[in-house]
């Protein structure tokens, strides 16, 4: 900025410099003063901000090197400790899961996707002890029964009392005092984590601060009720060991005072906003505030790790043709082979033949018989309502409205299977998907593409230190232009060249 504020008034000086309108020789001293006049402005503007930028450095300089002294007199153990504490893993995570008895059975499908016995630590809280005669099934997490919650108030006409129980979790989980606890993640019964990408995103935090992570709903209608400084309980929200500590001594007051909010969620909040502590947003946590097809949400997802999705069971199946669970058991199958790189989207043109293709690795494809703009490529297409009232929107993100006349919109492909290819390298094929309900456009310049039954993809790896960098977009290449078989296009998506950019040509 200041930089190019200086180039002007130099420039401005330059002119009026170098070009006076005319000189005639009465006006040659008025010239001579006016260039001394100029020389020293240039003089005085440049060394101003010479002065301006040098000043600026050594001063914190001093300041950091005063903080560090500071610092190292005061605890020179806690230095050395951090320097050698090993990265984050999914050891150091404590979950704490809202459950309840009656209701179990049926939603643990949800929980046995992502939990792993004996590697995720933490439990599944209920309300009451399961019947005697039910064995506890081992590919759940284990349980514990919540406290008694009878004397806390709740005054939120229509709500559930069963929000105290579900705020209480953080702080039962802490009390329980387990050895080398960083994060408590919170999460329902229905939430789906994926758990290599929630420790990626995790470990780039400093678990020895205070931390409060998480998203929005979707919806801004929910916003705008249950609040924006909120983390969503169903999307999961991540509290870090010494935030926990301070908000478990106020917790059960807390749940007292802000006795009118409906939520378990909404009371935490309230209570981390007493010590002052402000929502980290991570959009790789879902709420899933929808209703409808979540296609548009997975298929145009943040450039971030995907941590969690909620509400499955209220959404369409993310495949179709599917039921939910397996639905999810499918992309937790390509999760499983490079979950970095799950639900990430890249998007190329082919100019050759003016096509463009979007991937959102993993999940599906599309292919436009056109060039639409990158802008428009990277916003959600809008295949779902609002969570409450089952709106058009507002959402808290952009999107664009599915058209009616099918040559307007792509076509669209599904995740088919993915394989390892070794070396680090996966390929994946994403298969047309016709929906009998719509029609396919009958121009004839749709022909070819209308041939197109896979989507091809190379892939390498994408490494959790990846997202310790300034965020991007990846870039792909359509290796096939035209030439053999019609029926597939084949993708290679890699990291961006430098000045690479999706521009039409
Ligand atoms: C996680 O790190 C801890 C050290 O803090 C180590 O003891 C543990 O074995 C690690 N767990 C995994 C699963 O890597
Ligand atoms: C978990 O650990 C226990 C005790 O070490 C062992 O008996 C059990 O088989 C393990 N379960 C799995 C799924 O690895
Ligand atoms: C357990 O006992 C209850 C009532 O005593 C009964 O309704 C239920 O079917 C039993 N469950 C099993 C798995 O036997
Ligand atoms: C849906 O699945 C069934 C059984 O797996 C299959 O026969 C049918 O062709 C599928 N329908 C579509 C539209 O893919
Ligand atoms: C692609 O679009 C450009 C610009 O509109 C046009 O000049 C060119 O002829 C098109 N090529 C094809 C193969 O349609
Ligand atoms: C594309 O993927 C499909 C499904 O995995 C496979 O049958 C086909 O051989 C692949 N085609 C190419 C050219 O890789």
């Amino acid at each position: 900025m200041s930089s190019s504020v200086e180039s002007d008034l130099l420039n401005k000086q330059w002119k009026t410099f170098l070009f006076p309108t005319m000189i005639k020789s009465s006006d040659l001293l008025t010239l001579f003063l006016k260039v001394g006049l100029a020389i020293s402005t240039i003089f005085l503007i440049t060394h101003f901000f010479y002065l301006s930028l040098t000043y600026n450095q050594p001063q914190q300089n001093y300041d950091q090197i005063a903080f560090k002294q500071m610092f190292q007199l005061r605890s020179p153990k806690t230095l050395n400790i951090e320097s050698v504490e090993e990265p984050t893993n999914i050891s150091h995570i404590l979950f704490g899961i809202g459950g309840s008895t009656s209701t179990w059975h049926t939603r643990r499908y949800y929980s046995e996707l992502w939990w792993q016995p004996n590697t995720t630590r933490g439990f599944v809280w209920l309300d009451k002890e399961p019947p005697k005669n039910e064995t506890w099934p081992e590919t759940s997490p284990s349980f514990k029964v919540s406290g008694d919650t009878s004397s806390f108030k709740y005054t939120c006409w229509y709500g559930s009392r069963s929000a105290i129980r579900i705020a209480r979790i953080i702080k039962e989980s802490f009390e329980l005092g387990l050895d080398n606890v960083r994060w408590f993640v919170m999460g329902d019964d229905d939430t789906v984590f994926f758990t290599h990408n929630l420790v990626t995103v995790l470990s780039k935090y400093d678990h020895n601060q205070m931390y409060y992570i998480g998203g929005n709903s979707e919806s801004v209608e929910q916003d705008v009720i249950h609040f924006y400084t909120m983390a969503y309980g169903g999307g999961g929200f991540a509290i870090s060991y010494p935030l926990a500590a301070e908000l478990v001594k106020i917790l059960d007051g807390c749940i007292d005072r802000y006795s009118d909010f409906y939520g378990s969620d909404q009371k935490i909040q309230s209570c981390i906003s007493e010590i002052g502590v402000q929502i980290t947003k991570e959009p790789g946590f879902h709420q899933v505030d929808i209703r409808g097809n979540p296609y548009g949400l997975l298929a145009a997802h943040p450039v971030a790790p995907l941590v969690s999705l909620h509400h499955l069971d209220y959404v369409d199946p993310i495949f179709p043709n599917m039921t939910r669970v397996d639905s999810v058991k499918k992309l937790i199958t390509a999760y499983e082979s490079d979950p970095g790189r799950t639900v990430q989207q890249s998007f190329c043109y082919d100019h050759t033949r003016n096509w463009s293709v979007s991937v959102s690795w993993g999940y599906s494809a599309e292919l436009f018989p056109f060039l639409p703009t990158a802008k428009d490529l990277e916003m959600a297409s809008k295949t779902f309502k609002t969570w409450r009232t089952w709106s058009d929107g507002p959402f808290t993100f952009n999107t664009r409205a599915v058209k009616n006349d099918p040559c307007e919109n792509s076509l669209t492909y599904f995740m088919d299977r993915v394989d390892d290819l070794g070396r680090g390298l996966t390929r994946s094929s994403y298969k047309r998907y016709n929906d009998v309900t719509w029609k396919d456009c009958e121009r004839s310049d749709f022909a070819p593409a209308l041939a197109v039954q896979y989507i091809n993809v190379s892939a390498p790896l994408l490494m959790p230190h990846t997202w310790k960098e300034a965020p991007r977009r990846q870039c792909c290449e359509i290796i096939n232009h035209g030439d053999g078989d019609n029926k597939v296009i084949e993708v290679h998506i890699r990291g961006c060249h430098r000045f690479e950019s999706v521009s039409p040509r």
